[in-house]
């Protein structure tokens, strides 16, 4: 029973786009109107405004990170068990995806993965991390830089557990939609039209 209303808390904490959120108290345009239109750090960092984009990453990491720590902190107390943080990992991630609060529609999931990835394991989210990096610093592209990350972050799970569970379904559920969200920008790489980290707001839809 808990690990359900965890759950929705988890879906509704995803829910806050800060993108969205973060853009209106800059005085931005919408994100979802310019660029890639997608509500996310990348997108926002298009307007122009380093600020606001930082501000996002972090409001849509914390949001993931603070969903699973919260399950994880309180949840035994109620019963929670392995099962119910991989329905929260899931629950908030879908949120971001698909917002309640935004007519469902919301991001590609790339900050708050992160954050997720950093509450189940902190070495799990930095070897994440640094995939992302890497990535990105050799070839500045944003998306390819998640699509490999989120690719690789089931490995490092299966290595740093040595386990096949429940988690790591939600771990390998996640890079799929991950995946999934970025089918747009899949296509843009390979016609070679995908945007640049730091380019403005020209990005190919
Ligand atoms: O964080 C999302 C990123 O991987 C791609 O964003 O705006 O270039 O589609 P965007």
């Amino acid at each position: 029973m808990y690990n359900i209303l965890f759950a929705i808390a988890a879906y509704l904490i995803g829910s806050l786009s800060f993108a969205v959120l973060v853009s209106k108290l800059f005085g931005l345009s919408d994100p979802r109107t310019y660029g890639s239109k997608n509500p996310g750090a990348t997108n926002v960092l298009r307007s122009g405004n380093k600020k606001a984009a930082v501000l996002t990453l972090l409001g849509d990491g914390f949001k993931g990170w603070l969903a699973v720590w919260l399950a994880q902190k309180f949840g035994p107390h109620y019963g929670v068990d392995d099962t119910g943080i991989a329905l929260v990992t899931l629950a908030v991630f879908l949120g971001h995806l698909w917002p309640v609060f935004f007519r469902f529609v919301g991001g590609k999931g790339v900050a708050t993965a992160l954050g997720i990835l950093l509450a189940l394991n902190p070495w799990l989210g930095l070897a994440t991390l640094a995939t992302w990096l890497v990535v990105a610093f050799a070839f500045r592209y944003s998306s390819l830089a998640a699509l490999v990350a989120a690719l690789f972050a089931p490995f490092y799970y299966g290595l740093l557990f040595g386990t096949t569970d429940g988690i790591l379904l939600a771990v390998v559920a996640m890079a799929a939609l991950l995946i999934y969200r970025h089918r747009k920008n899949i296509g843009n790489l390979l016609a070679g039209k995908e945007s640049r980290i730091g380019d403005k707001k020209k990005a190919a839809k």
